[in-house]
């Protein structure tokens, strides 16, 4: 048979290759060879992002770039110096049972290799409080040739060997935010290649032991209304998950960060909690594998309040993954703004965050009233065309 012949010989080495190849005198199949990914690091990425997505606790975004650090420190009149960066996130990390909410922080490079100011590695001071140091490993926006004027992320050279240096370095997991513009289409272009980049990363990174974190933020930008959010959302976490699939990504050790679905910053019509929730939890649903262990939003330019109003309306009922917080400027406002450089706030400061941070872990227990909040906390942070 034409088949039986065709297997015959391809078994069988060429006849100028008998004396160095044949070893036995039965021919060897040859082996299709393919390496099951994440194979080596499956059980400990399942475990991670478990105990990142553990019961009344979340994520503490502190991963801004030192531009954007630059930005915030700007705001309480300070330089943007390695030193105020350093005291600032030193004040973050250490304190005092901050674990008992925070399960992981997502730093920014120089943070990971960063001391404490009291000389102690902050990668320490986080595990001691219980709390897993993450590492944000995107390079940034550029603009995406081609398309209507929207945005692409960079960071995919050399991203192999950056995440198994990072692992090195004490982190878990690691996060890659691109993002999707409404006012600007978003054209299919941007939604494919924002897609494929994060399952590239997302693809990468488990590979070499970090628990990625998939975060395509729909912007705030616009006055679209909640509907239109909803349906960009739809398709963008479609194929998000269609090429995640695609690069054989293992959906149990992944954490998503979605934004929630609201009305554009700009459209005059506000959605309530409960209209926040309802849309969210839909898309979720539609889009979202159950094998998915955490739902880690982003804030987005919310108030510290509406951003906590919002979560724990969708934790008023049971949910088949952790719905929870990851929050940067919804965590951090009014401790920054309470700190404002000055040694003798730093208690104070950690006051705050801690308070916050209290507000999200009820809110992820659906517990949270809204008691003893501050006017600085219902201060919206929306900017327009805002980059991390
Ligand atoms: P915000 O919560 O400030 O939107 O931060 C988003 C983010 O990606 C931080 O890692």
């Amino acid at each position: 048979m034409a088949s039986a012949a065709l297997l015959k010989s391809s078994f069988l080495p060429k006849r100028s290759e008998w004396h160095t190849t044949r070893k036995s005198s039965t021919p060897q199949p040859t082996v299709i060879a393919f390496s099951v990914r994440a194979g080596a690091y499956s059980d400990e990425l399942v475990k991670t992002a478990k105990s990142i997505a553990s019961p009344g606790r979340g994520i503490l975004a502190m991963d801004e770039s030192n531009a954007t650090c630059g930005k915030r420190l700007a705001t309480i009149g300070l330089e943007n110096t390695e030193a105020n960066r350093q005291a600032y996130r030193t004040l973050l990390v250490s304190a005092p049972g901050l674990g008992q909410y925070i399960s992981g922080a997502i730093l920014f490079e120089e943070t990971l290799y960063q001391s404490t100011t009291d000389g102690k590695k902050m990668v320490d001071v986080l595990t001691q409080q219980n709390i897993m140091p993450g590492i944000k490993v995107d390079k940034g926006l550029v603009p995406l040739t081609g398309s209507n004027d929207e945005s692409w992320c960079q960071g995919l050279d050399g991203l192999a060997s950056r995440c198994a240096a990072y692992y090195q370095q004490g982190a878990r997991f690691a996060k890659w935010r691109t993002v999707v513009s409404i006012p600007n289409g978003p054209s299919a272009l941007a939604v494919k290649e924002a897609a494929w980049g994060l399952a590239r990363y997302a693809a990468i990174a488990q590979d070499n032991g970090l628990v990625p974190i998939v975060e395509p933020e729909i912007l705030l930008d616009g006055d679209h209304g909640i509907e239109r959010t909803f349906e960009v959302a739809q398709k963008v976490w479609a194929e998000v998950f269609f090429y995640l699939a695609e690069n054989n990504v293992m959906f149990e050790g992944i954490l998503l960060k979605p934004s929630m679905v609201t009305p554009g910053a700009e459209c005059p019509e506000k959605a309530t909690p409960k209209q926040v929730a309802e849309y969210t939890l839909k898309l979720l649903h539609r889009r979202i594998p159950p094998a998915v262990p955490g739902i880690m939003f982003l804030s987005g330019g919310q108030s510290e309040v509406e951003a906590t109003f919002n979560l724990n309306a969708m934790n008023q009922g049971p949910n088949p993954w952790h719905v929870s917080f990851s929050y940067a400027r919804a965590l951090q406002n009014t401790c920054l703004k309470t700190w404002g450089g000055r040694p003798e706030n730093v208690k104070a400061a950690q006051d705050a965050l801690l308070f916050r941070a209290k507000a999200n872990s009820l809110a992820q227990l659906g517990k949270y009233t809204g008691e003893g909040e501050s006017a600085e906390a219902t201060k919206g942070m929306f900017v327009k065309g805002y980059t991390y």
